[in-house]
């Protein structure tokens, strides 16, 4: 799926409802990660991008949460991340996505991790949240898809307690100046980390290869539709990847 721009809220939904009921179909989206990602493949997590061992170590550094506090993982997809944060940290998890179809997948793997885990349809705009409720934020290659960005990390800002982070993953043009720190406080937070990932753009070039090279049987297991949505992804992206930055930013609620 192409990241910009975004389509309306129902109709994305209704993508991501698509992508992940194929994906639940077959085990090779998974085994293509894990091809791409090598050793950096945590299989448990089974995450629809970028998340890597690496990745999963630097948001608990990050977090800095204490037991039974409360993690909520927006755009958590079938909640593979929130629920290994959780367990890892000894947590409570909320898990929010838009897609009613990745929602009940993260639910149907609770027992797994065995964990306090909610997941509940709603969007990163409108949480549903209470103000100052969550002790920490995740939000994983998912911001990207939000129809106003500035308010989403408005929202999460809103829901944060004071002195909780938000984390969350971004990939950039290498020469674009992002302006963060303004974006972070016009949300009420402060910029406590800028984490450069430089061997993502790496990863994704050889995952959209991997697509590339096994289209006939992304076609064969996932369907037409599904496989035309990843190739249109691999043929757009891959050419970009060469100029892209990486980064988890750590957000900070004074
Ligand atoms: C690339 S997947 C990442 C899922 C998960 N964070 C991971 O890394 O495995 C993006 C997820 O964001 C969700 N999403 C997209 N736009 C959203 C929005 N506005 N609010 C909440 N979730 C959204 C999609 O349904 C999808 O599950």
């Amino acid at each position: 799926m192409t990241h910009t721009p975004a389509p309306p809220t129902s109709q994305l939904a209704a993508q991501f409802d698509a992508l992940h009921t194929a994906r639940a179909r077959s085990t090779l989206p998974a085994a293509l990660y894990a091809a791409a990602m090598g050793d950096d493949y945590p299989d448990e997590v089974a995450a629809a991008g970028s998340c890597d061992w690496p990745l999963l170590e630097l948001m608990a550094t990050r977090l800095r949460m204490h037991p039974l506090q409360l993690l909520v993982d927006v755009g958590c997809g079938t909640g593979g991340i929130g629920l290994w944060l959780a367990r890892a940290l000894a947590l409570r998890l909320e898990g929010l996505d838009i897609s009613p179809v990745a929602i009940e997948q993260a639910s149907a793997r609770r027992i797994r991790f065995a964990v306090p885990a909610t997941f509940r349809v709603a969007g990163l705009e409108n949480t549903g949240l209470p103000d100052g409720g969550a002790h920490g934020v995740v939000c994983v290659d998912a911001l990207s898809f939000a129809t106003n960005r500035r308010a989403a990390i408005q929202e999460l800002g809103r829901i944060l307690a004071p002195g909780a982070r938000l984390v969350l993953t971004r990939a950039v043009r290498q020469d674009a100046e992002p302006r963060w720190e303004d974006k972070a406080h016009a949300a009420g937070l402060i910029v406590e980390h800028i984490d450069e990932r430089p061997t993502e753009p790496a990863m994704w070039a050889r995952l959209y290869r991997l697509w590339i090279n096994h289209a006939d049987d992304l076609r064969r297991e996932l369907g037409d539709d599904q496989a035309e949505n990843m190739l249109r992804e691999a043929h757009t992206r891959l050419p970009t990847l060469p100029g892209r930055r990486a980064v988890l930013l750590t957000l900070r609620r004074p």
